[in-house]
């Protein structure tokens, strides 16, 4: 087994990463981090969750280190670039971990803040700037900063920086900075058209591709429930209410719709149920963002709405399962969203809700990731309950101690709840023939050995 010290880092990064308690590389650390330190370009490709961000920071830190230059003013030596705003923040925490020793100025500027404050602290310059496209290139219009002295460039999430929304930001970033400078790229995903893309920013990459790409993190038990759209508020709400069992405990639940909209809707529904959720997403301000992400993270509001702003990158210990409850139309973004549980060698859970007119997205997705579902069946007399006209009586409205949430209203009408087994939550039951929750781990094995035997 490859350990750090086997490398070639330095003595202060090998510091800090003991102070962060790693004790060994990730496969794609141990594949990409000696080939950044040679100063070659590199395209990584490794599942979500498999500590990338380690894999380009700490061999740039060491670079920075030995080139030795001075911080150039009103300009930075490595630049960062990534999609989102909380993504950009989390990058430039993981440097400040990383480079703790290594004394290296770090920060990072992001749309929805003061533009103000964000020429005055760049003013003197940085070593390490993360950035989202926009905010640079507002800067950068303003004369207030300039990419002359950048010796390494970062895309992460490389493939979405490649795609439409950023592809002109990124044409003007990469002609104003200096052509000789080192250029790393990495995501969990890589579609072909995309990839053809790499060779114009990078010289002769090295690519280190550490599982086939689009492979869904190994970690996560996938299940499926074929769904009207009209009926899936009322089985969010069974099921996050515990009326209706899905496999795995619930700690924290991160929920993807595909608009603004329908995420304030499904916000609100819950909230009449008596089930407190947040949302994130691109019409909210960006404290309103951080106050969301941040309830999150503490778990005071354990259930969180989000579009894709939040699929990609963001890394939140204790996510136990990702709902889609509407499947994205492009697989890879599938791959990214459900990367949000499992991280860090985790388990996790993925369930995704199918309506009919879904059925082609979900069809893509098998087809590009592989992934194997396990079909789950819906509450007894789901559509009366829908209606409104289930069995079971209504309750009071209450609210009970988080994570756990009792709603009122459509999900209180649900059948009782049933017991739980012991094992990691799966319904009592599970195991004899194949309710809810499916076989203990049966889903996992199949799925992981479905990987091996692909080599
Ligand atoms: N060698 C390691 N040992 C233990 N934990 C690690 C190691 N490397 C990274 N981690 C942790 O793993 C988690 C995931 O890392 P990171 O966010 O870099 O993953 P990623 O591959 O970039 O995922 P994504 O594709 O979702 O962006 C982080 O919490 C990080 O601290
Ligand atoms: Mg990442």
């Amino acid at each position: 087994m490859t350990q750090f010290t086997d490398l070639g880092l330095s003595q202060p990064v090998l510091q800090a990463l003991d102070m962060k308690g790693y004790t060994e590389p990730t496969p794609i650390q141990a594949q990409a981090i000696p080939r950044v330190l040679e100063g070659r370009d590199l395209l990584g490709i490794a599942q979500t969750g498999t500590g990338k961000t380690a894999a380009f920071m700490l061999p740039s830190i060491d670079r920075l280190r030995d080139a030795d230059k001075q911080t150039p003013f009103k300009s930075c030596r490595m630049l960062v670039l990534a999609p989102t705003r909380e993504l950009a923040g989390q990058i430039a925490e993981s440097a400040k971990d990383y480079g703790a020793l290594a004394g290296l100025k770090v920060h990072s500027i992001v749309g929805g803040t003061s533009v103000n404050k964000d020429r005055n602290k760049l003013h003197r310059g940085t070593d390490i700037l993360v950035a989202t496209p926009g905010r640079l290139l507002d800067l950068i219009d303003q004369k207030a900063f300039r990419l002359d002295g950048v010796e390494v460039l970062v895309l992460d999430e490389a493939d979405q920086m490649l795609d439409l929304g950023f592809i002109h930001a990124l044409r003007k970033i990469s002609e104003l900075v200096p052509a000789d400078r080192q250029t790393l790229f990495f995501s969990a995903t890589m579609p072909k058209q995309i990839q053809e893309l790499v060779g114009k920013y990078c010289r002769n990459p090295v690519k280190v591709s550490v599982t086939p790409e689009s492979t869904t993190a190994e970690r996560i038990d996938q299940y499926l429930f074929m769904v009207q759209q009209d009926e899936k508020q009322t089985l969010l709400e069974l099921v996050l209410s515990e009326r209706h069992q899905v496999p795995g405990k619930f700690e924290r639940v991160l929920i993807f719709a595909r608009t603004k909209h329908g995420c304030d809707r499904i916000v609100k529904k819950l909230g009449q149920s008596g089930i407190p959720a947040n949302a994130i997403h691109g019409n909210k301000s960006q404290p309103q963002r951080e106050r969301a992400l941040d309830e999150f993270k503490r778990a005071k509001t354990p259930i969180l709405i989000a579009t894709d702003v939040a699929a990609r990158g963001i890394d939140i210990p204790g996510v136990s399962h990702v709902i889609n409850y509407e499947l994205p139309n492009v697989p890879e973004q599938y791959v990214h969203r459900i990367g949000r549980t499992a991280r860090a060698g985790k388990d996790g859970i993925a369930i995704a809700f199918c309506a009919e007119d879904e059925r082609d997205y979900l069809k893509d997705i098998r087809k590009k990731t592989d992934a194997e579902f396990e079909r789950l069946p819906l509450p007894d007399n789901f559509r009366a309950v829908v209606e409104g006209v289930g069995p079971t009586k209504r309750e009071p409205k209450q609210r009970m101690a988080k994570p756990k949430v009792r709603p009122t209203g459509n999900a209180a009408k649900a059948k009782p709840k049933q017991k739980h087994s012991n094992r990691k939550g799966k319904p009592a039951g599970a195991g004899q023939g194949r309710p809810q929750g499916g076989r203990p781990g049966g889903n996992r094995n199949r799925h992981r050995n479905r990987r091996r035997s692909q080599g």
